[in-house]
């Protein structure tokens, strides 16, 4: 193990290298394990226009580390990647995630997987650009809880981070370079290439029959690509599917931001790519596994007043539950 102040003093040698640190103390440290160089090479099954309008190699770094780095909290215990872990599809592995002072989130933390093909953020789609999401977790109480001000100060302070903004965008630290980096990181997170994107351009060994027969059940009687469509298996829209209606005290959803009643208890469809390393599932966590979803969809949600009008009980055999499980897996 290398000694905090030699690792400090090494960044500070060599500003413009991405070096993966961490002031975490309880051990908590989420580790950045993805390649040393992100690939622009935008990956089978995704739009090509994703390769265009790349943030510059320095800024994608800087953002790159902002994200791993607890400096942004309050107490210099959360990390972007804390609740965002690259091990779990960018998400993680609890219904609600944990914060500064062991405080709770009231949502499930998303995947960031793909997010450069989101037409808003937040499970209500409550912001529409990821420069203005980016810094909401920072100010966020129940999250980071530290004044933009105080994380630009800090950073201000810190002469590698000094550098390293210098480099990104020739002046020092502010709230939106701050931002424009790790959006710009954000936005470079991407999958593709799964067996789905191979089967659909030819490769028919891609899937086994189970596999198969799930696709074939999600496209035909499952209904499920009414709203799980296009190359990220979302419509980018928001219904109800009865996900929380039955809690103590539901949610308003996306009606908390466009004020429609119809809205009630609508959330955004989520992409479905990642699947098998983001359990749980749903905006409240409430789904352990892929299993618990497919029962949930195959008893036509939870009906309430606001239900959508594409989900209903399904008549599925044992069969067409595994298959449908089996496909989901392999995105
Ligand atoms: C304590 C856990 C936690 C931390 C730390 C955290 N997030 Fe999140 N993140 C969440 C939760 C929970 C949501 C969903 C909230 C909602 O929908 O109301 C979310 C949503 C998002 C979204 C929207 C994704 C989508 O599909 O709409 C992005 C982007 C994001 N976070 C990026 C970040 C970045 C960048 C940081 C660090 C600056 C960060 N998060 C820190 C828990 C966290
Ligand atoms: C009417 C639109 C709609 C249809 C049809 C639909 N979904 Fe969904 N799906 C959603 C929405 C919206 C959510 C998020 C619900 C929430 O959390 O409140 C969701 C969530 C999910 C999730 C959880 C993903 C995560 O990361 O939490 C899975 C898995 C899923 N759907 C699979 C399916 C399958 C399989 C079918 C077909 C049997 C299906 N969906 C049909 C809209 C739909």
């Amino acid at each position: 193990m290398m000694h905090l102040s030699n690792l400090t003093s090494l960044i500070c040698l060599a500003p413009f290298v991405a070096v993966p640190f961490v002031r975490v103390q309880d051990g908590r440290a989420t580790q950045d394990t993805l390649p040393a160089i992100l690939s622009t090479e935008v990956p089978l099954g995704l739009p090509a226009a994703l390769g265009e309008g790349h943030v510059s190699d320095a800024t994608l770094a800087l953002g790159r580390r902002l994200f791993f780095d607890p400096i942004l909290s309050s107490d210099r215990t959360i990390q972007c990647a804390s609740c965002h872990d690259p091990e779990h599809g960018f998400s993680d592995d609890e219904p609600f995630s944990t914060g500064v002072q062991g405080r709770k989130t009231l949502r499930n933390s998303p995947t960031l997987l793909n997010r450069a093909l989101g037409s808003s953020f937040f499970w209500d789609g409550r912001t529409q650009t990821l420069e203005e999401q980016v810094l909401m977790p920072i100010e966020n109480e129940l999250e980071m809880d530290l004044s933009l001000d105080d994380a630009v100060a800090r950073l201000a302070a810190d002469e590698s981070y000094v550098a390293a903004f210098g480099a990104a965008f020739g002046q020092g630290p502010s709230r939106e370079k701050l931002s424009v980096a790790l959006a710009g990181f954000v936005r470079r997170l991407w999958r593709g290439d799964s067996a789905l994107d191979r089967f659909r351009q030819g490769d028919h060994d891609a899937f086994d029959a189970a596999e198969r027969g799930g696709l074939w059940f999600f496209e035909s009687r499952g209904g499920c690509w009414r709203c799980h469509t296009g190359p990220n298996l979302t419509d980018e829209n928001f219904h109800n599917t009865g996900v929380g209606v039955d809690g103590e005290a539901p949610e308003l959803g996306r009606a908390f931001v466009t004020g429609i009643d119809a809205d009630r208890g609508a959330f955004k469809t989520p992409t479905l790519r990642g699947l098998s390393q983001t359990a749980p599932y749903m905006h409240d966590g409430s789904r352990a596994t892929i299993e618990d979803v497919v029962e949930f969809y195959r008893q036509g949600g939870h009906p309430n007043a606001y239900l959508d009008e594409r989900i209903a009980p399904l008549d599925m055999t044992d069969s067409d539950v595994a298959n449908l499980v089996a496909f989901l897996r392999t995105l």
